[in-house]
Formats: structure tokens, sequence, C-alpha cells
């Protein structure tokens, strides 16, 4: 093989190597959240996160998890109010952004963010989660959360509303839920 052919050959593998990279990239936030059955990222916009904190009285003694947390703004603006907030979240590109977030806001002590899928994370502790899933997972969100959440705990969901709870709330498109007791919601 001449050194024109392997240089040219090294050339194309390096290009291709590249494309490969950038396509994983921007592929990442689309394709995860497809195979782990959850929403695209879509991030909500500051006025809604502010809503959705207001809506769910969200404060100091708070104890917040955002479901899906893409670039952690929800549990960042909670831990600026005070409150302990975690976020799970599948990209972990997103993660590591959220962490940036927190540190670059000073509440990185008040924040976790966890790079894993919501539907095996374990939400019983928390007495506020926000949501901003897709319609079609509404309903499988909703026996987890029926499953695993104290009765009395707030859910937020932007956009999207559960099949069976009846809101307490909604304004603009941020809807409160609160958690009924088991034996109402059966
Ligand atoms: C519509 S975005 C909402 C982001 C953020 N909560 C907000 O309101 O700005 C949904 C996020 O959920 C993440 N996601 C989708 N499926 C998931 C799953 N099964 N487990 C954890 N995160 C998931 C996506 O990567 C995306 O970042």
């Amino acid at each position: 093989m001449s050194p024109f052919t392997i240089v040219l050959l090294t050339l194309v593998l390096v290009v291709m190597l590249f494309i490969l990279v950038f396509a994983a990239v921007l592929l990442t936030p689309f394709a995860l959240p497809l195979l782990a059955f959850g929403a695209p990222f879509i991030p909500s916009a500051g006025k809604t996160v502010e809503r959705m904190l207001d809506a769910a009285g969200v404060g100091p003694t708070t104890r917040l998890l955002d479901l899906g947390s893409g670039d952690g703004r929800i549990p960042v603006a909670a831990a600026k109010r005070g409150a302990r907030a975690d976020g799970v979240e599948v990209n972990p590109w997103l993660v590591w952004v959220s962490r940036r977030r927190a540190q670059w806001f000073g509440v990185r002590e008040h924040t976790m963010f966890k790079c894993g899928n919501l539907w095996t994370y374990d939400v019983a502790a928390y007495d506020v989660v926000t949501v901003y899933g897709l319609g079609p997972i509404m309903g499988k969100l909703e026996q987890k959360l029926l499953r695993e959440l104290k009765p009395g705990t707030r859910v937020v969901s932007h956009a999207f509303h559960f099949p069976n709870w009846r809101p307490e709330r909604e304004d603009r498109g941020v809807v409160l839920y609160v958690v009924p007791e088991r034996s109402a919601a059966a």
C-alpha cells in the first residue's frame, strides 16, 4: 500500500469516527428517552418552572423530586428556595449539565442528580414530585406514583394530565394534583 493510500484511509476513518460521535451526541437526547419509555428533552420555560413550584408551595421544608430532570432547572430553582431537591434523568450529558448548574447557583449541597431510569427510581421519600412527561406515559406513571407516594403528596405536571386523578388546580399548563388515599383512588 502506498503512503498516499494509508493517509487517505486514515483520513476517511477519522472522518467516519467524527460523524459517529457527532451523531451519538445529537441523537442521545431523543434515543435514550425513547428506549427508556419517556419524553425527549424539552425544557420547561423559566416562568413555568416558578409556577410549578408556586403551585406545590415549595419552600425550605420541601423535599422535591423532578422525574426526568433534563438540565436540572426545576431542582435548582427549588433549591434556590431552600428546598432539598433531587432529579432523576436518563441522559448522562444532562445530568452533568445539571450538576454544573447547581454548582453555578451555589446549591450543590441542596441537590442530588441521579443518572437513571425514572421507572425504577423509588419516589416514596418525597413530598413534592414534578414531571414534564408525555401523554402516553401518564397512565403508567399515575400507577407508579399511587403505589409509592404517601397520600397528600403534591404532584405537579407540566402540560399533561393523569388519566384518573382529578386536578386540585390548573393554571396555564401547570396542573397540581394531591395523591389521594388508596381507597379513594381504587
Ligand atoms: C420534557 S423533558 C423535561 C425536563 C425538565 N423536567 C423540565 O421540565 O425542564 C423530559 C426529560 O425526561 C428525560 N427522560 C425521559 N425518559 C426518562 C426515563 N425513563 N428516566 C429518566 N429520565 C427520562 C429526558 O431525557 C428529558 O430530559
